[in-house]
């Protein structure tokens, strides 16, 4: 097992390893202290782990509940979050007890939002059973639920007390769902370990599972702990998200986030590389990655419907757009682009 330690906000170790949702009970107990605990999680993740989850609990003392809402983004909204937080209050979960989100993002960021406004601020545990969620959402705090505007417009940042991955978990994971994390797992390598890009080159994700997730978690680790309130350094986290966010839009959410930021990545490095904005171009790099990790690289969406959501996506400010581009293999920076140059950066980049 390996533990990283995180120093922000809050101080909370994350453990990684496996068959740790069995003893998630004693870890939980002996960090934080027994109480009442409210386990938050989906319809497919309920049938796999829940169980498992609130019986080690059980063990250790815990009262438990559990909330279970529809798997899917359209959980993801104001109505969901609601009532969960009527589910705290009628458990009478009070100040002294406990969230535990256990699942993927969705469970991840819509506990946490409601951890965090639950009598102003409960204390969280995140079990993330997906590898995005092991790797990104589930370290760093933030949380969010969707308006019908867009997503994730209601949040907060609001650090756990203590993460637990179970790798084993991953195991019951669908092909798609998996590949969906390796596209943020690429993402850290292309943004801030070229070595760590070229071990993903060299050999598989699933079978060095745990030496991956652990290297994922301590660069966001150090990104957090350096900006967790996202004003500098931690946006280029976003690599790769906001071409992707315009793909996953366009599809009407057809494509899935993982795959949308894949594609995002090569159009953000290629389009970077033919405007002029830096002297490599990784795109191809990526692409060998990616497709080895059963990502797609291309999508049929025109420049112009990717540059009209690109363009009203939330990272806008005035009259251009933080992008995350690549200055070379293992080193992004954000820059201003102009939106008037913003078309033409993505057509280059679709090429
Ligand atoms: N998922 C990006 C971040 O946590 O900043």
């Amino acid at each position: 097992m390996n533990t990283v330690k995180v120093n922000a906000s809050k101080d909370y170790n994350i453990y990684i390893g496996s068959g740790l949702l069995d003893d998630a009970g004693e870890r939980i107990k002996n960090e934080l202290g027994v109480c009442s605990a409210a386990v938050i999680t989906d319809d497919n993740v309920n049938a796999l782990y829940a169980d498992r989850v609130i019986a080690s609990l059980e063990k250790s003392g815990f009262r438990c509940v559990k909330f279970v809402f529809p798997h899917g983004e359209e959980s993801k909204g104001i109505a969901v979050y609601s009532e969960i937080l009527s589910f705290l209050a009628e458990n009478h979960i009070t100040r002294t007890d406990m969230l535990i989100s256990l699942g993927g993002g969705i469970p991840g960021d819509m506990g946490g939002f409601a951890a965090a406004t639950f009598l102003r601020g409960i204390k969280f545990v995140q079990i993330p059973t997906t590898l995005l969620s092991a790797v990104d959402s589930s370290v760093g705090g933030k949380t969010a639920v969707n308006l019908p505007s867009g997503k994730n417009l209601v949040g907060s940042f609001y650090q756990p007390d203590m993460v637990i991955c179970d790798y084993s978990a991953l195991d019951t994971l669908p092909d798609e769902i998996f590949a969906d994390g390796c596209a943020e797992v690429i993402k850290y390598g292309a943004i801030m370990d070229r070595e760590f890009f070229e071990f993903l080159k060299n050999n598989d994700i699933k079978e060095n599972i745990e030496y991956v997730i652990t290297r994922c978690v301590e660069m966001k680790r150090d990104i957090v702990n350096e900006d967790e309130k996202e004003t500098g350094i931690r946006a280029i986290l976003n690599f790769g998200h906001t071409i992707g966010h315009a793909i996953e839009i366009n599809s009407n959410f057809e494509i899935s986030h993982g795959s949308a930021v894949a594609i995002g990545m090569i159009i953000a490095s290629k389009g970077a590389y033919k405007m002029g904005y830096c002297d490599t171009d990784i795109s191809e790099d990526i692409k060998e990655v990616l497709i080895k990790n059963k990502l797609p690289v291309s999508c049929n969406f025109t420049a112009e419907a990717l540059y009209e959501v690109s363009c009203s996506d939330k990272k806008r400010s005035g009259n251009s757009i933080k992008l995350i581009i690549p200055e070379k293999m293992g080193k992004c920076t954000g820059k201003k682009i102009p939106t008037e140059q913003m078309l033409g950066f993505i057509k280059a980049g679709l090429e």
